[in-house]
Protein backbone atom coordinates (compact mmCIF):
# COMPACT_ATOMS: atom_id res chain seq x y z
CA UNK A 1 0.00 0.00 0.00
CA UNK A 2 1.30 3.55 -1.07
CA UNK A 3 1.61 5.93 1.92
CA UNK A 4 1.05 9.60 1.10
CA UNK A 5 4.14 11.62 2.34
CA UNK A 6 3.47 14.60 3.69
CA UNK A 7 6.29 17.67 2.24
CA UNK A 8 6.00 20.22 5.40
CA UNK A 9 6.97 19.08 8.84
CA UNK A 10 3.80 17.83 11.00
CA UNK A 11 2.79 20.28 13.60
CA UNK A 12 0.78 20.40 16.99
CA UNK A 13 -2.10 22.31 15.18
CA UNK A 14 -2.33 19.83 12.30
CA UNK A 15 -2.44 16.68 14.40
CA UNK A 16 -5.68 18.22 16.30
CA UNK A 17 -6.97 18.95 12.74
CA UNK A 18 -6.33 15.43 11.58
CA UNK A 19 -8.28 14.37 14.71
CA UNK A 20 -11.09 16.79 13.76
CA UNK A 21 -11.31 15.64 10.17
CA UNK A 22 -10.96 11.96 10.97
CA UNK A 23 -7.95 11.19 9.76
CA UNK A 24 -6.16 8.51 12.24
CA UNK A 25 -2.02 9.33 13.19
CA UNK A 26 0.81 7.16 13.12
CA UNK A 27 3.29 7.23 15.46
CA UNK A 28 6.05 4.92 16.29
CA UNK A 29 8.97 4.72 18.20
CA UNK A 30 12.74 5.30 17.48
CA UNK A 31 16.01 6.14 19.03
CA UNK A 32 18.68 6.46 16.33
CA UNK A 33 19.67 8.42 12.86
CA UNK A 34 19.61 5.71 10.78
CA UNK A 35 16.07 3.86 11.11
CA UNK A 36 14.48 7.36 11.98
CA UNK A 37 15.41 8.07 8.62
CA UNK A 38 13.40 4.96 7.29
CA UNK A 39 10.68 5.90 9.31
CA UNK A 40 10.43 9.48 8.08
CA UNK A 41 10.99 8.56 4.40
CA UNK A 42 8.02 6.20 4.87
CA UNK A 43 5.89 8.78 5.83
CA UNK A 44 5.44 8.26 10.26
CA UNK A 45 3.86 11.39 11.15
CA UNK A 46 5.36 10.95 14.92
CA UNK A 47 8.24 9.85 16.27
CA UNK A 48 8.18 8.98 20.15
CA UNK A 49 12.06 8.76 21.55
CA UNK A 50 10.66 6.23 24.30
CA UNK A 51 12.24 5.94 28.10
CA UNK A 52 11.54 2.18 26.38
CA UNK A 53 15.09 3.18 24.97
CA UNK A 54 15.99 1.93 28.52
CA UNK A 55 14.64 -1.63 27.43
CA UNK A 56 15.18 -2.14 23.95
CA UNK A 57 18.34 0.64 23.27
CA UNK A 58 20.12 -0.19 27.18
CA UNK A 59 18.99 -3.51 28.07
CA UNK A 60 17.56 -2.55 31.25
CA UNK A 61 14.82 -4.88 32.63
CA UNK A 62 12.27 -1.25 33.46
CA UNK A 63 12.41 2.07 32.12
CA UNK A 64 13.01 3.25 35.33
CA UNK A 65 17.25 3.38 34.98
CA UNK A 66 17.08 5.72 31.69
CA UNK A 67 18.48 9.50 32.38
CA UNK A 68 17.92 12.81 31.20
CA UNK A 69 21.27 13.01 29.46
CA UNK A 70 20.57 9.76 27.96
CA UNK A 71 17.35 10.44 26.39
CA UNK A 72 19.11 13.51 24.86
CA UNK A 73 22.11 11.56 23.33
CA UNK A 74 19.45 9.75 21.68
CA UNK A 75 17.07 11.95 20.56
CA UNK A 76 19.68 14.20 18.97
CA UNK A 77 20.20 11.07 16.51
CA UNK A 78 16.43 10.89 15.97
CA UNK A 79 15.70 15.11 15.37
CA UNK A 80 18.96 15.12 12.56
CA UNK A 81 17.14 12.33 10.77
CA UNK A 82 13.45 13.70 10.90
CA UNK A 83 12.65 15.96 8.13
CA UNK A 84 8.80 15.66 8.38
CA UNK A 85 7.48 13.96 11.60
CA UNK A 86 7.16 15.55 15.17
CA UNK A 87 9.34 14.22 17.36
CA UNK A 88 8.41 13.45 20.93
CA UNK A 89 11.10 13.11 23.45
CA UNK A 90 10.15 10.78 27.33
CA UNK A 91 10.69 12.50 30.35
CA UNK A 92 12.36 10.02 32.39
CA UNK A 93 11.23 8.65 35.89
CA UNK A 94 12.77 10.99 38.05
CA UNK A 95 12.69 14.01 36.01
CA UNK A 96 9.63 15.77 36.35
CA UNK A 97 8.32 14.19 39.85
CA UNK A 98 10.12 16.48 42.66
CA UNK A 99 9.04 19.74 41.58
CA UNK A 100 7.29 22.04 39.16
CA UNK A 101 10.61 24.20 38.88
CA UNK A 102 12.76 21.02 38.23
CA UNK A 103 9.91 19.64 36.28
CA UNK A 104 10.09 22.66 33.40
CA UNK A 105 13.70 22.74 33.77
CA UNK A 106 14.78 19.96 32.99
CA UNK A 107 11.61 20.07 29.74
CA UNK A 108 13.45 23.17 28.87
CA UNK A 109 16.98 21.70 28.62
CA UNK A 110 15.35 18.53 27.26
CA UNK A 111 13.95 20.75 24.23
CA UNK A 112 17.08 22.90 23.82
CA UNK A 113 19.71 20.50 23.92
CA UNK A 114 18.14 17.54 21.93
CA UNK A 115 16.00 19.24 19.30
CA UNK A 116 12.94 17.71 20.05
CA UNK A 117 9.53 19.08 19.37
CA UNK A 118 7.69 18.03 22.28
CA UNK A 119 7.84 16.41 25.14
CA UNK A 120 6.24 13.61 27.00
CA UNK A 121 5.43 12.56 30.48
CA UNK A 122 3.03 10.09 32.26
CA UNK A 123 0.70 10.71 34.70
CA UNK A 124 -2.70 12.60 35.59
CA UNK A 125 -3.57 15.27 38.14
CA UNK A 126 -0.60 14.91 40.37
CA UNK A 127 1.58 16.48 37.01
CA UNK A 128 -0.81 18.79 36.13
CA UNK A 129 1.28 22.00 37.79
CA UNK A 130 4.52 20.57 36.18
CA UNK A 131 2.68 20.33 33.14
CA UNK A 132 0.98 23.76 33.09
CA UNK A 133 4.32 25.23 33.60
CA UNK A 134 5.66 23.50 31.01
CA UNK A 135 3.02 24.91 28.32
CA UNK A 136 3.10 28.10 29.93
CA UNK A 137 6.96 27.76 29.22
CA UNK A 138 6.24 27.55 25.70
CA UNK A 139 6.78 23.21 25.30
CA UNK A 140 4.18 21.33 23.80
CA UNK A 141 3.33 18.64 25.99
CA UNK A 142 2.17 14.78 25.22
CA UNK A 143 0.23 13.74 28.48
CA UNK A 144 0.44 9.56 28.91
CA UNK A 145 -2.22 7.74 30.86
CA UNK A 146 -3.89 4.36 31.80
CA UNK A 147 -0.44 1.26 31.70
CA UNK A 148 2.06 4.55 32.90
CA UNK A 149 5.83 2.28 33.00
CA UNK A 150 7.26 4.03 35.08
CA UNK A 151 4.99 3.56 37.60
CA UNK A 152 5.73 -0.33 37.67
CA UNK A 153 6.79 -0.97 41.15
CA UNK A 154 3.36 0.78 42.15
CA UNK A 155 1.02 -0.96 39.79
CA UNK A 156 2.58 -4.08 40.59
CA UNK A 157 3.24 -5.30 36.76
CA UNK A 158 2.04 -4.19 33.16
CA UNK A 159 -1.69 -5.32 33.51
CA UNK A 160 -4.73 -4.08 31.60
CA UNK A 161 -5.36 -0.85 33.59
CA UNK A 162 -9.05 0.64 34.33
CA UNK A 163 -11.11 -2.67 34.01
CA UNK A 164 -13.06 -1.12 37.20
CA UNK A 165 -15.14 1.60 36.74
CA UNK A 166 -14.01 3.58 39.18
CA UNK A 167 -10.35 3.52 37.69
CA UNK A 168 -11.93 4.19 33.91
CA UNK A 169 -13.72 7.41 35.83
CA UNK A 170 -10.68 8.80 37.11
CA UNK A 171 -8.53 8.53 33.82
CA UNK A 172 -11.49 10.02 31.90
CA UNK A 173 -11.23 12.87 34.42
CA UNK A 174 -7.42 13.37 34.51
CA UNK A 175 -7.71 13.47 30.68
CA UNK A 176 -9.93 15.91 30.18
CA UNK A 177 -7.77 17.70 33.01
CA UNK A 178 -4.96 17.14 30.72
CA UNK A 179 -6.68 18.34 27.61
CA UNK A 180 -8.01 21.86 29.49
CA UNK A 181 -4.33 21.73 30.40
CA UNK A 182 -3.36 22.78 26.94
CA UNK A 183 -1.79 18.91 25.91
CA UNK A 184 -1.89 18.39 22.73
CA UNK A 185 -2.30 15.04 22.21
CA UNK A 186 -2.48 11.95 24.88
CA UNK A 187 -1.17 8.49 25.01
CA UNK A 188 -3.50 5.42 26.11
CA UNK A 189 -2.06 2.29 27.12
CA UNK A 190 -3.43 -0.54 27.44
CA UNK A 191 -6.91 0.18 28.75
CA UNK A 192 -9.89 -1.89 27.33
CA UNK A 193 -11.08 -0.19 23.69
CA UNK A 194 -14.62 0.94 25.39
CA UNK A 195 -12.89 2.98 27.46
CA UNK A 196 -10.45 4.42 25.15
CA UNK A 197 -13.30 5.44 22.65
CA UNK A 198 -15.26 7.41 25.69
CA UNK A 199 -11.63 9.44 26.63
CA UNK A 200 -11.36 10.00 22.66
CA UNK A 201 -14.68 11.46 22.50
CA UNK A 202 -14.56 13.41 26.01
CA UNK A 203 -11.04 15.03 24.81
CA UNK A 204 -10.54 17.98 22.24
CA UNK A 205 -6.43 16.86 21.94
CA UNK A 206 -6.13 13.24 19.57
CA UNK A 207 -5.52 10.29 21.69
CA UNK A 208 -2.90 7.78 20.50
CA UNK A 209 -3.56 4.42 21.45
CA UNK A 210 -1.05 1.50 22.45
CA UNK A 211 -3.26 -2.06 23.29
CA UNK A 212 -6.16 0.57 23.54
CA UNK A 213 -8.27 -0.93 20.05
CA UNK A 214 -8.88 1.17 17.28
CA UNK A 215 -11.24 4.16 18.29
CA UNK A 216 -8.24 6.16 19.49
CA UNK A 217 -7.00 8.92 16.91
CA UNK A 218 -3.73 7.39 16.16
CA UNK A 219 -1.49 4.35 17.12
CA UNK A 220 1.95 3.97 18.45
CA UNK A 221 4.12 0.94 18.91
CA UNK A 222 7.68 0.41 20.01
CA UNK A 223 9.51 -0.35 16.79
CA UNK A 224 11.40 -2.99 17.65
CA UNK A 225 9.03 -4.97 18.70
CA UNK A 226 6.41 -3.99 15.46
CA UNK A 227 9.80 -4.68 13.25
CA UNK A 228 9.89 -8.42 14.86
CA UNK A 229 13.08 -7.64 16.34
CA UNK A 230 12.09 -8.42 19.85
CA UNK A 231 10.73 -11.81 19.81
CA UNK A 232 10.64 -12.34 23.85
CA UNK A 233 7.38 -9.63 23.75
CA UNK A 234 3.94 -10.88 22.44
CA UNK A 235 1.56 -9.33 24.06
CA UNK A 236 -1.95 -9.20 22.46
CA UNK A 237 -1.78 -6.07 21.26
CA UNK A 238 1.34 -6.21 19.39
CA UNK A 239 0.99 -7.14 15.61
CA UNK A 240 4.65 -7.74 14.16
CA UNK A 241 4.41 -6.07 11.02
CA UNK A 242 7.74 -7.63 9.65
CA UNK A 243 10.43 -10.58 10.92
CA UNK A 244 13.53 -8.67 10.86
CA UNK A 245 14.85 -10.40 14.20
CA UNK A 246 15.41 -13.95 11.69
CA UNK A 247 16.29 -11.94 8.73
CA UNK A 248 18.77 -10.16 10.61
CA UNK A 249 19.84 -13.81 11.94
CA UNK A 250 20.25 -15.22 8.42
CA UNK A 251 21.91 -12.37 6.99
CA UNK A 252 24.99 -12.60 9.86
CA UNK A 253 24.67 -16.62 9.86
CA UNK A 254 25.70 -16.45 5.63
CA UNK A 255 28.12 -13.23 6.73
CA UNK A 256 30.04 -16.10 9.30
CA UNK A 257 29.93 -18.83 6.83
CA UNK A 258 31.61 -16.35 4.10
CA UNK A 259 34.36 -14.96 6.22
CA UNK A 260 34.90 -18.86 7.17
CA UNK A 261 34.73 -20.29 3.41
CA UNK A 262 36.53 -17.84 2.31
CA UNK A 263 34.18 -16.96 -0.12
CA UNK A 264 33.75 -12.76 1.01
CA UNK A 265 35.59 -10.90 0.09
CA UNK A 266 35.40 -11.91 -3.45
CA UNK A 267 37.99 -10.44 -6.16
CA UNK A 268 35.02 -7.42 -6.82
CA UNK A 269 35.00 -7.21 -3.43
CA UNK A 270 38.69 -6.46 -3.04
CA UNK A 271 41.03 -3.67 -4.37
O1 LIG B 1 8.44 4.74 26.06
C1 LIG B 1 7.63 4.37 25.19
O2 LIG B 1 7.99 3.71 24.21
C2 LIG B 1 6.24 4.75 25.35
C3 LIG B 1 5.26 4.18 24.40
C4 LIG B 1 4.96 2.76 24.74
C5 LIG B 1 4.03 4.99 24.30
O3 LIG B 1 5.92 5.48 26.23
Amino acid sequence: MSVHVQNTRMTTTRLRKMKEQGEKIAMLTSYDFTLTRLLDEAGIEMILVGDSASNIVCGNKYTLPITVDEMIFLTKGVVRAAEHALVVIDMPFGSYQVSEEQAVSNAIRMIKESGADAVKLEGGEEVLPAIRHMIQAGIPVMGHLGLTPQSVNQLGGYGLRAKEEAEAEKLIHDAQLLDQAGCFAIVLEKIPSVLAQRVTKAVGCPTIGIGAGCETDGQVLVLHDMLGLNDGFKPKFLRQFAHLGEAVKVAVGDYITSVKDKSFPSQEESY
